[in-house]
């Protein structure tokens, strides 16, 4: 179903001829991986026994695909602006329900419990309005569990190629997040260990679009690219013994509605 087509064709969100190097590349690149298995821990340990899933800016469904076989029986629904990345969804996913939508109009009232929007925020002018919407989608005691990209002096030229409007701060995605109607429940970085090679990686070919190849973040040494993957499963056994990392790349967010029962 398409409830906003007019709006991919207006939206500046994302390079839809994209998805077709990411559908490539994500399976085998260390960073896809790394966030995947970090992402099903926190929903098996915040949303063990979710009924209703909505991923938001599902992309090309690799987050999606896990969760489907993670949860066998909980619905599982991904939404996403662009049909090319839909495209390329469902052709990997099984049983997940499809919707091309705009995350600032979203349809839903009260449906969901647990809705995920992974690296979607930073792509969209207004994200209040985007995460009032997603609080209507929720039911009362519903859980948003977020990723973005963090820290502002880590701004490149891969920024804008991606389409980001701005990279967040742990301060101000959690006040963003209380004036649009959320509590938060946990916030983590991670990319922690990483965090200087990310910073010399930006600093040398993120700041000058004539040296900035997209491709290149895909092509990376198979060595490196397990040594790398090793270096953030260590960092996700200290994130999972309860260690909220102070610095990195990203920021991992769980929130719940403001008038939520409380949680045990
Ligand atoms: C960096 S990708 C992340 C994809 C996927 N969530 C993942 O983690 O692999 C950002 C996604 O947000 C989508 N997006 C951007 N603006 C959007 C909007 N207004 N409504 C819905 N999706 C949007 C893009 O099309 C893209 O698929």
């Amino acid at each position: 179903l398409a409830f906003a087509p007019e709006q991919a064709a207006l939206n500046r969100g994302f390079p839809p001829g994209e998805f077709d190097r990411l559908a490539a590349s994500e399976a085998g690149h260390f960073w896809f991986q790394a966030r995947n298995s970090l992402l099903l821990w926190a929903l098996s340990k915040f949303a063990p026994d979710m009924r209703r899933f909505l991923e938001i800016g599902c992309g090309t469904g690799f987050v999606l695909s896990a969760v489907e076989r993670s949860f066998p029986d909980a619905e599982v629904t991904g939404c996403e602006i662009y049909s090319e990345g839909l495209a390329q969804a469902s052709r990997r996913l099984t049983r997940a329900r499809l919707y091309q939508m705009d995350a600032t109009a979203l349809p839903f009232r009260d449906e969901f419990d647990v809705i995920g929007m992974f690296d979607v925020l930073e792509h969209i002018e207004d994200d209040a309005l985007v995460l009032r919407a997603v609080r209507d989608a929720m039911t009362a005691k519903g859980l948003l569990i977020l990723t973005v990209p963090q820290h502002p002096w880590l701004w490149s030229y891969v920024d804008e190629y991606s389409c980001h409007v701005r990279r967040y701060t742990a301060p101000g995605m959690r006040a963003l997040l209380g004036m649009s109607g959320f509590k938060v429940l946990g916030m983590t970085s991670f990319v922690s260990l990483l965090l200087p090679l990310m910073a010399l990686s930006r600093a040398r070919k993120g700041q000058d679009p004539e040296r900035f190849d997209p491709s290149d973040e895909f092509r990376i040494n198979p060595t490196l690219n397990r040594i790398l993957g090793l270096t953030m499963d260590v960092e996700r056994w200290i994130i999972k013994a309860g260690v909220a990392l102070p610095i990195g790349g990203s920021l991992l967010v769980y929130a719940c509605r403001d008038d939520a029962p409380a949680r045990h």
